[in-house]
């Protein structure tokens, strides 16, 4: 039985971030993933997309740095880590966060586009990808708030 990270191979592992990786070690997506570093880096990929897509760019600010900010300690404690975001900034209501915002199912797809794009350019493998894409599926379908976006039109 494998006692330790180092052992089984695992994020911590220099090189392949993901060399020898077993998913069935981890307690939570969280710790799959990398912990701490990895979602930073994760975000970091995240958040050029976004600003590049068409229809999500124009609901962000110019200045993205506090937004990438919040998204990695929400993200942190969303996929069971420390609770990083409550600590900070109380109950997440991140539906009710994102109500000011026009958010399509279009729209929805397309986050969770430049979410997988951001996981597969950091080689996250399979399934742990597609595990990450449908927990974040559930947030993203549930901001949905609108079925078109009047000012696009
Ligand atoms: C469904 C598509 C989504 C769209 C279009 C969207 C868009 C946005 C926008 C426009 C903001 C505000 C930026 C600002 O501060 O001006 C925001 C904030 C945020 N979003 Fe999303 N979002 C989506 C999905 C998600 C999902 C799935 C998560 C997490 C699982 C998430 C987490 C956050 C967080 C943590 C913030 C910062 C909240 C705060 O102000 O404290 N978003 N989002």
């Amino acid at each position: 039985m494998p006692t330790s990270i180092e052992e089984i191979g695992g994020p911590s592992l220099p090189g392949s971030h993901y060399r020898r990786y077993h998913l069935s070690s981890y307690a939570t997506l969280y710790e799959a993933l990398g912990g701490a570093e990895a979602i930073r880096d994760l975000v970091n990929r995240f958040y050029p997309k976004v600003q590049a897509h068409p229809l999500l760019a124009p609901l962000f600010p110019e200045d993205i740095v506090p937004v990438m900010e919040k998204q990695i300690l929400f993200l942190t404690q969303f996929l069971g880590g420390p609770s990083l975001y409550s600590d900070e900034y109380g109950h997440p209501m991140m539906r009710a966060r994102h109500l000011p915002f026009p958010i399509t199912p279009e729209r929805a797809a397309a986050w969770l586009d430049c979410m997988s794009a951001a996981l597969v350019e950091l080689s996250v493998p399979e399934p742990l990808r597609k595990l990450t894409i449908e927990r974040l599926s559930g947030p993203a379908n549930h901001f949905v708030n609108t079925d078109s976006d009047p000012s696009a039109q």
